[in-house]
């Protein structure tokens, strides 16, 4: 297995190319099994979650076709399956996605439960719920979802009873096929969701208010192929303008939504950098002087995103003050936290809350993270460091971040990929 190895203590200095959204890219390569006719998508990021992704609707007999560039061509002409197997869903909770497409297209489907993960528990009860609203009949044997819908799917009102990303992104994939309208209540608001509806509705889709709490679907009886451009990755692009605050410089990400980022730059700000945007690209420059410490909560969107929280944190750790840090999101996300104070930081976690006083100094040391977003945050915290950091457990890294080390190597890092 590979592992990263940063020479700390060296500032960012250069442009980095957003690449498209991880968390856009997943869902939109879904929406092929709605449609007998091809799809493209561009500004795709190329991934090991968008193999994944694509590994699975292979198995379910969709062409995909991942080229060179940034385009993905997938065709679901004829599906040769509709059971999705553990083996294929376990690598990626997002693939569970696919059931509601499966019935809307067959009337019936075989899904494996995800499991939990790192991070939390991460049920799927509201995606179940919001199916049995559409009129689907589940089973649950043996770790799968047995799921059909005789009388196919009829469009429903369904009040979310707390915000979820993906059971309204599943929620969209299947109403758009459903008979009638549906109403989503209390719907997720991020930039991805607004993502997905154009995307379908540029199929012939019926989707009013996606980005608002309400959505409306008018169901329709068939859509059509597609060329869509997959919306850029706000993650990707904080944790690169948090990595330039934490380690110093002068770095201009391009190809970026700045609009999807309103709850981060004036955070960034106030600890200490300066942040000048526009539409498409932000500078952010920080000289010498130290951070300062700023208090952080993560909620959905339009709040500070649960994604950027460990990569924040590492910015906080060298910062003047003490920092409280609050996850909202997921009960279990701050396994960064010890790895962190392997490097010299002074975090204290109580429940969901993390207490981060600020050090002068983080030295470079072995780390190694469970998840995607705190193997990024070791990075930005390995870049301000003194000394060598060894960044275990790469594969995390590349299930969400495009040639890392290539982007911040081009900046002037001192960072590269070697076997462990
Ligand atoms: C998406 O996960 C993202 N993943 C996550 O990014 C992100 O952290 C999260 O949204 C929040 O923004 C993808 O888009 C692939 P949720 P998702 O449903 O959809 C609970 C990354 O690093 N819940 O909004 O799974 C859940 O446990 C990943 O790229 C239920 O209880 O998140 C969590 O506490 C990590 N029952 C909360 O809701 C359900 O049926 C919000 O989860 C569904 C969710």
């Amino acid at each position: 297995m590979d592992k990263i190895v940063i020479e700390g203590g060296f500032p960012l200095n250069g442009e980095i190319a957003i690449s498209g959204a991880k968390n856009s890219a997943i869902k939109l390569m879904a929406v092929c099994l709605l449609t007998d006719q091809p799809i493209k998508l561009t500004n795709m990021p190329r991934l090991r979650d968008t193999r994944s992704m694509a590994g699975l609707l292979e198995h379910l007999g969709v062409q995909v076709d991942a080229g060179e560039g940034d385009e993905m061509l997938l065709n679901a002409e004829t599906l040769s399956s509709t059971t999705a197997p553990y083996d294929l869903v376990r690598k990626m909770r997002a693939s569970f996605n696919v059931l509601g497409p499966l019935i809307a297209r067959n009337g019936s489907a075989k899904v494996s439960l995800p499991g939990g993960c790192a991070i939390g528990a991460r049920p799927v009860d509201l995606h179940l719920k919001a199916m049995e609203s559409f009129g689907v009949k589940i089973k649950l044997e043996e770790g799968y979802v047995i799921a059909a819908a005789n009388g196919g799917l009829k469009g429903a009102e369904i009040t979310f009873p707390f915000i979820s990303v993906g059971a309204t992104e599943h929620a969209l994939l299947t109403a758009v096929l459903a008979k009638g309208e549906t109403v989503l209540n209390n719907a997720a608001r991020e930039p991805e969701i607004i993502d997905l509806a154009n995307c379908l509705n540029a199929m012939g889709a019926k989707i009013f208010g996606a980005g608002r709490s309400q959505i409306t679907i008018t169901g329709v009886s068939k859509l059509s192929g597609v060329n869509h451009a997959v919306v850029p990755d706000r993650i990707e692009a904080g944790t690169y303008a948090l990595a330039a605050a934490t380690a110093g410089g002068s770095v201009r990400l391009t190809n970026i939504r700045s609009d999807h980022l309103g709850s981060l730059w004036p955070l960034i700000a106030q600890a200490g950098a300066k942040v000048s945007l526009d539409e498409t690209t932000v500078l952010i420059e920080r000289g010498g002087g130290r951070l300062k410490a700023v208090d952080m909560e993560t909620q959905a969107y339009p709040g500070f995103p649960t994604d950027l929280q460990a990569q924040f944190m590492a910015m906080m750790c060298l910062a003047d003050g003490t920092s409280i840090i609050r996850e909202n999101i997921f009960e279990n996300r701050f396994m960064h936290c010890p790895e962190l104070s392997r490097m010299g930081a002074d975090i204290d976690v109580r429940g969901r809350e993390a207490i981060v006083r600020g050090v002068k100094e983080l030295k470079g040391a072995p780390v190694m993270a469970t998840d995607l977003r705190a193997s990024a945050s070791l990075i930005a915290a390995g870049l301000a460091a003194s000394g060598e950091t060894h960044v275990g457990r790469v594969y995390h890294l590349d299930r969400g971040f495009e040639r890392i080390e290539v982007k911040l190597g081009n900046c002037g890092a001192r960072i590269r990929r070697e076997k462990e």
